[in-house]
């Protein structure tokens, strides 16, 4: 695995090697190798964050290495310098880039013009760190401890609300790669952009989800039932608009209990209650969107180790 910037750029048969390497760094937090000992990792972050940022710097201060933090603002890319250059240049200094922006084709080039691993933490089109430590999370709910991806096989997940964003994208990637069943629900005209849907068909994707505007509909049978804001960021203009066809979209303790009996409920942080989720949902036994949140750490590690190793 040379870079990892969508789902798939994770090949399947590393996928077991990953889930257990991102368990062990969990179990022997504190106690484990040291794979970026002496290297310096760069995040360039474009957008807000709490989880990503926090869980990669403290992740590669356990690993041994050096967190670099740059707002894009800080740095000369944000006054027009070319992301070729950025690339070339902070290729000669650091060992890694983990980058957060707008445009899924700037992670691209970065990755394409520079030297270095390139990790995607979060663009407007995907979110693939976040669908990697929430498979993680089910698995370890559901292998008992081994057959951790295996596990994930014909379960299905309900995505509702804004699904075209991309925590959405991601998790239809993420469902495909793990052989999970994936519903959607939301109005018809937040759907997927045309840029989604050509990287689905090129990955052999195309079809590979369930879509409908009944919220009802896409829980039945769902193992798990999960939602993203309504308001992803850079969409802020777009706010009105949005809560208002999104309503009869809220995860409710109706809803939840129109899923599989014991489905469990996903959000990947931060919750806005009252729109996309009940505070009642968010606080209930099914939640487990802290477990979600903290498996960022142990799930990102094992991609840098893996990174790291080439
Ligand atoms: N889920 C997630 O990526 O959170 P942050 O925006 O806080 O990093
Ligand atoms: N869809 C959200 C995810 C935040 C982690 C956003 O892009 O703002």
């Amino acid at each position: 695995m040379k870079h990892f910037l969508k789902e798939t750029d994770c090949p399947r048969s590393y996928l077991d090697g990953l889930f257990s390497l991102a368990r062990e760094y969990k179990e022997q937090r504190g106690r484990h190798g040291k794979p970026l000992a002496g290297q310096t990792w760069a995040m360039i972050f474009s957008k807000s964050s709490t989880r990503t940022r926090v869980s990669f710097e403290v992740g590669i201060h356990e690993l041994g290495g050096n967190p670099l933090f740059l707002n894009r603002n800080d740095i000369q890319l944000g006054r027009g310098e070319s992301i070729a250059d950025t690339a070339r240049v902070l290729s000669r200094f650091v060992h890694g880039l983990i980058v957060r922006t707008f445009e899924h084709a700037e992670v691209q080039q970065l990755a394409d013009t520079g030297s270095i691993p390139v990790i995607n933490a979060l663009t407007d089109l995907l979110h693939p760190c976040q669908i990697f430590a929430d498979a993680f999370t089910l698995a370890e709910r559901w292998g008992h401890g081994r057959d951790l991806v295996a596990s994930l096989r014909g379960r299905k997940i309900a995505f509702v609300g804004d699904r075209g964003c991309n925590v959405a994208n991601s998790w239809i990637m993420g469902a495909n790669l793990f052989g999970m069943k994936i519903s959607l629900a939301g109005p018809k005209s937040f759907a997927a952009a045309p840029e989604f849907n050509q990287l689905l068909a090129q990955e052999g994707f195309a079809g590979g989800y369930h879509f409908t505007t009944d919220p009802y509909e896409a829980v039945r049978d769902a193992d798990v039932v999960y939602t993203d804001v309504w308001v992803s960021m850079g969409k802020e203009e777009e706010t009105a608009d949005r809560i208002k066809l999104m309503s009869p979209y809220t995860v409710t303790p109706e809803l939840m209990a129109a899923a599989k009996p014991g489905a469990l409920f996903m959000h990947c942080l931060p919750a806005h209650a009252g729109q996309e989720v009940t505070q009642t949902v968010l606080d209930s036994p099914a939640s487990i969107i802290f477990d979600q949140a903290e498996n960022r750490l142990h799930m990102q590690k094992a991609i840098m180790a893996m990174l790291a190793k080439k």
